[in-house]
């Protein structure tokens, strides 16, 4: 059966609801080596390396999962200027980065006109500019895109309905499927993506995950284990036992029916696997987004407990994970790694 289904999607790049579940039930080494195959195919060997800075851990929000929401008092609170910012960006392109990522919590202090500001800068250091900063208006979107913003990381992290109202207080689904759809209409490449693991999450809700990615056709799709963070009202909830296999699956079940699109070997997998980001570079990975903010203020932005890396600098992060690529006969790619869209 998981042949004839893994047969199905490597030839027509679909799978039916049906499908899609039993491969999440069952998938096993076969899936991830078909997975390998397609990446191998359609994206080739090189691995994209985008600079990631948490320029913010403030948040207006209240995601029921995540360390950084409001409610949290045993997080120390930071905000980068204008100028840490940049400089960070700056030391980044001159590491070899072709990408920067500018991530935050919901943070309003940083206005449209402030980020432009920045975005702008960032651009003159000649690399592509990712921002993962929430939900903002269309107008505000497109004062990004045009002071040079091309991609922008959103995720849905759940595509039940009853599940992300729950997990988000005060917040709305329609909202959020707003926001993609306008960065879409703005010609952003468009990530998104979602949370594996989730206490009250199905195998058939991420199945209806991965099918709503394959609808929309997102440029990039980051797949995250759950990690449970004490500090959150889920610090007693019920864990899967195999989070992390699971989110590996829903990956690599992305990759067949998106083939041409990037995919994270994401930081959270490597937090539960001291090798995932390995394992899921050989199971459909294609990017790695390293931490270039610098340990002072690494450590704050606390999503979830051990976080990978805390307390290595920026250069010593990009030597070891390229180090580790080539140990698989990777190579880490010069070049800005947008999605080179294949006809299939
Ligand atoms: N504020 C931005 C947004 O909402 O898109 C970006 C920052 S948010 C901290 C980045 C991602 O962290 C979220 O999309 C979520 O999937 C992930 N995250 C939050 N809490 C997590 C947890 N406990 N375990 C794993 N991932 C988590
Ligand atoms: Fe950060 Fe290895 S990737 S130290």
């Amino acid at each position: 059966m998981i042949d004839k289904i893994l047969n199905k999607a490597l030839k027509e790049f679909s799978l039916d609801f049906e499908e899609i579940v039993y491969l999440l039930k069952y998938g096993e080494n076969s899936l991830f080596t078909a997975a390998n195959k397609q990446r191998q195919k359609f994206v080739g060997d090189e691995v994209h390396l985008r600079g990631l800075i948490e320029f913010s851990n403030i948040c207006k929000c209240n995601c029921q999962y995540c360390g950084l929401q409001n409610q949290n008092k045993n997080l120390q609170r930071y905000r980068l200027s204008e100028e840490e910012i940049t400089e960070f960006a700056k030391n980044g392109a001159k590491m070899g980065y072709k990408t920067i990522v500018l991530q935050s919590g919901e943070d309003s202090f940083f206005t449209a006109e402030k980020l432009v500001k920045i975005v702008e800068k960032i651009k003159s250091f000649d690399v592509a500019v990712t921002l993962s900063i929430g939900e903002r208006t269309f107008e505000e979107y497109k004062l990004f895109k045009e002071a040079g913003a091309d991609r922008y990381l959103i995720r849905i992290e759940t595509t039940d309905k009853n599940l992300y109202k729950k997990l988000h207080p005060n917040m709305s689904f329609e909202n959020r499927i707003r926001c993609l759809k306008d960065l879409k209409k703005l010609n952003y490449e468009v990530g998104s993506g979602g949370l594996v693991g989730l206490p009250n999450q199905t195998i058939e809700s991420l199945a209806n995950d991965i099918l709503f990615f394959k609808e929309m056709n997102f440029d990039m799709i980051g797949i995250g284990p759950f990690i449970k963070n004490p500090d959150t009202p889920l610090a007693n909830a019920k864990e899967w036992t195999d989070n992390f296999l699971m989110s590996l699956k829903v990956m690599a079940i992305t990759r067949l029916l998106l083939p041409d699109i990037n995919i994270p070997a994401t930081t959270a997998m490597e937090t539960l696997n001291p090798n995932g980001r390995i394992i899921a570079l050989k199971s459909g990975a294609n990017v790695v987004m390293p931490n270039i903010t610098g340990e002072k203020y690494k450590r704050d932005y606390k999503i979830y407990p051990n976080k990978i890396c805390l307390d290595e600098e920026p250069q010593k992060c990009r030597n070891c994970i390229s180090a580790k690529i080539f140990s698989i006969g990777r190579k880490v790619s010069n070049d800005f790694g947008f999605r080179n869209r294949k006809v299939y």
